[in-house]
């Protein structure tokens, strides 16, 4: 199905149009004491990344892995824009985050895993032990589960040890792991094992999440049941112990079909397996996330790429050294985690905390016990966290003798105040931050402050990354000028390592969305013809800083997690009483941005509560509670444009206190007043933002 992309039509809204406007800030500087201990510090970079030596320039990123085999050539553009990487080299990413560090780093740590339940203690693995589990763990997944290089696996698991174990383990058999992230509905994940061809699931009884026991294996009864009904049967389903020895579930055991991990791992107890010599360009996984249409689209990451992107982006821009403590609370199961808690560290032999909880849990002192007691020096989160650990104790940083050297930000705009409470309380003047830019299909930070080498400037993700080369267009395809502070389409002129190799089973719907937009000729094998198209509205400042503004098309970033408005609304249309739904980002304090749901009932419904609860609930049940709206409105009528279309616009326009604008075109204006009243109330209303906050990309601001 053809994707209109970017284009917003007159009825649509996007988040880059309710984006504030923050005025220009002062630069920060990072510290010498930083900068003395920096990894990279030779501003010479930029030359060494300059376009002209694009793309041998990446020769670097490529050496900072071992290879089993050479490649010889470095980027492949022949089929284009299915972009190879590192072509006729080979390796195995396993070998690379655990095997090659045995020597120097046996019994450092690799991971720390912090519970939830805070009296219980911490689990230290060491890189033997983590090279003893994943041997284990791939002879079991061989020889009990019977898959090989190539064949896909689907995770639904939470953030514990057996997440990154089990990612190791494929990768050392050259297995594709699609990790569903752990917040994600049985349903949710039953569509995505289908659609990646999955025999094999492999979950976990249950974990905590805000002092509660969460009963998870019920959900994978729901995914095969849906798996199934699309077409893909699960013959197995692994089930890891929270606890071992103890079951968390109610959920019963299907024989035959269910397996507990402990039980089955009995018989595999001391195996090695042999990693598999991969080449560079095999795919390595498979992460979904959310596009334009209801269906969620599986990014295929290959290997050599983009393992060499995230070990670099991690040693440089993370600055990680193995003697640092490195903690990223993102969850794995988003491609943050992917390649910032699991595989950039790993093959930098960082030593990488994984935390159970949600922040908050039982206080909001809790990441700084944390952060004191193991002694974290780099700190990664998204706004959303700073937010609310800044709204639930202010003051909380201060109460703890920790020391941050280096702080990330990824995800969502950070607002200038948010920045500076992060910079003065968390990072108590002595952290440099980097606001890092970037997205599921791109494997590693684009845009971020080198952080010896760039001032901050808060609000504002900074320059682009070395070998990466930003271009902003407005919609008709015209370069906006660089440095001009005028708003356009965000799109990086090159291929990079990182970048993802296609849409798993659907690679036309990878060159519509991502490429054919800006393509200057569709037969060519040159690269310069194929921008890459991001989705996200930019501009960029006099001094080469871009702010981003927020997603262009139907995505929604709730807390730093891309949902599809498309998903959202079939999922309320699922209620049998509903006639027809739209659903808007609205502005929130805590979460960025959060989805509002309008919904008109069928002709003889009576509004109730009892509908907008239906209609929560089926949002919970088909994508999961991270999708659960601020408000659910149920209106008489939708704003129609004369040919039928809902007017999203208008409705954003009203959920955040913005101008509507002329609506006298419409179908049927008077709806809108009486949205507006239902929404708003009858009092008058402070207008937040004019038209002049919603102009068309590319025009002055
Ligand atoms: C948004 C997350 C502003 C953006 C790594 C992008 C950001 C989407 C930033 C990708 C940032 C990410 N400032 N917005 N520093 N980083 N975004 O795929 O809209 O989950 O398109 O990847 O998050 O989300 P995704």
């Amino acid at each position: 199905m053809a994707e209109a992309v970017g284009q917003i039509r007159d009825e649509e809204i996007s988040e880059a149009q309710i984006a504030v406007h923050w005025r220009e800030e002062e630069y920060y500087y990072p510290s010498p004491a930083f900068i003395g201990q920096a990894n990279l510090t030779d501003p010479d970079i930029n030359r060494r990344f300059s376009i002209e030596k694009f793309p041998d320039c990446f020769k670097e990123y490529a050496e900072l892995l071992t290879w089993d085999q050479y490649w010889h050539t470095i980027l492949d553009t022949s089929n284009a824009p299915f972009w190879r990487w590192f072509v006729g080299g080979k390796l195995n990413a396993c070998f690379n985050c655990v095997d090659r560090h045995l020597a120097k780093y046996r019994n450092k740590a690799a991971f720390i895993f912090v519970p939830e339940p805070e009296d219980e203690p911490v689990v230290v693995l060491t890189y033997q032990e983590l090279y003893n589990r994943v041997n284990e763990v791939a002879a079991m997944l061989r020889d009990f589960a019977g898959l090989k290089a190539g064949d896909r696996v689907t995770f639904h698991l939470p953030m514990t040890l057996d997440l990154p174990i089990m990612m190791l383990a494929c990768a050392r058999l050259g297995i594709i792991h699609s990790q569903v992230f752990g917040g994600f509905s049985g349903e949710a994940c039953g569509l995505r094992i289908a659609d990646s061809g999955s025999r094999v699931l492999v979950t976990i009884d249950g974990y905590y999440r805000n002092g509660r026991v969460i009963d998870h294996k019920v959900n994978a009864d729901i995914a095969v049941q849906v798996a199934e009904q699309n077409g893909q049967k699960v013959d197995k389903v692994i089930v890891c112990k929270r606890h071992p020895g103890r079951n968390l579930s109610s959920a019963p055991m299907v024989k035959g079909r269910d397996f507990f991990f402990d039980e089955i791992m009995k018989e595999f107890a001391n195996r090695k397996v042999d990693p598999v010599s991969m080449p560079s360009e095999a795919p390595l996984f498979l992460m979904y996330t959310s596009g334009t249409t209801g269906k969620p689209k599986g990014c295929q990451h290959g290997t050599g790429g983009y393992l060499s992107y995230v070990a670099w982006t991690s040693k440089y821009i993370q600055d990680i050294h193995p003697e640092d403590v490195y903690w990223c609370m993102a969850d794995i199961g988003w491609i943050t985690g992917h390649s910032y808690i699991v595989y950039g560290p790993l093959a930098v032999a960082a030593t990488s905390v994984i935390y159970e909880g949600v922040p908050t849990y039982p206080d909001a002192g809790r990441p700084w016990r944390i952060a004191e007691r193991l002694n974290v020096n780099i700190f990664h989160t998204s706004p959303t966290a700073i937010r609310q650990l800044r709204k639930s104790g202010p003051n909380e940083p201060q109460k703890y003798n920790y020391r941050f050297k280096h702080m990330t930000t990824v995800g969502e705009p950070i607002e200038p105040d948010v920045w500076r409470w992060y910079y003065e309380v968390v990072g108590k003047g002595q952290a440099v931050i980097c606001d890092t830019w970037w997205q599921t299909e791109n494997g590693g930070f684009l845009i971020s402050t080198k952080p010896a080498l760039d001032p901050m400037k808060p609000g504002s993700a900074g320059p682009p990354l070395p070998g990466i080369f930003p271009v902003i267009y407005d919609e008709e395809g015209n370069e906006v000028p660089a440095g001009s502070n005028r708003a356009g389409n965000l799109c990086i002129r090159n291929p990079w390592p990182g970048i993802f190799q296609t849409i798993w089973g659907d690679p036309e719907r990878y060159v519509n969305q991502y490429y054919k937009r800006y393509c200057r000729n569709p037969n060519s094998k040159d690269w310069r013809d194929w921008p890459y198209f991001s989705g996200d509205g930019a501009m960029q400042a006099a001094d080469g800083y871009f702010r981003i503004l927020g997603r262009v098309d139907d995505v929604i970033n709730v807390a730093g997690h891309r949902l599809g408005t498309k998903e959202i609304e079939s999922a309320c249309l699922t209620v049998e009483e509903v006639a027809e739904a739209a659903v808007v980002p609205v502005v929130d304090e805590l979460r960025g941005r959060m989805p509002e749901v309008y919904v008109s009932l069928k002709p003889g419904v009576t509004p109730s509560k009892a509908i907008e609860e239906k209609v929560v609930h089926a949002i919970e049940t088909i994508i999961g509670k991270i999708a659960r709206p601020k408000r659910v409105w149920i209106v008489p009528d939708m704003p129609k444009t004369r040919s039928g279309k809902i007017m999203r616009r208008i409705l954003a326009a009203i959920s955040n206190t913005m101008e509507i604008g002329d609506t006298t075109t419409l179908l049927n204006p008077e709806v809108v007043e009486q949205v507006r009243q239902m929404v708003q109330g009858t009092g008058k209303v402070e207008i937040k933002a004019g038209p002049e906050d919603i102009r068309r990309f590319g025009e002055e601001r």
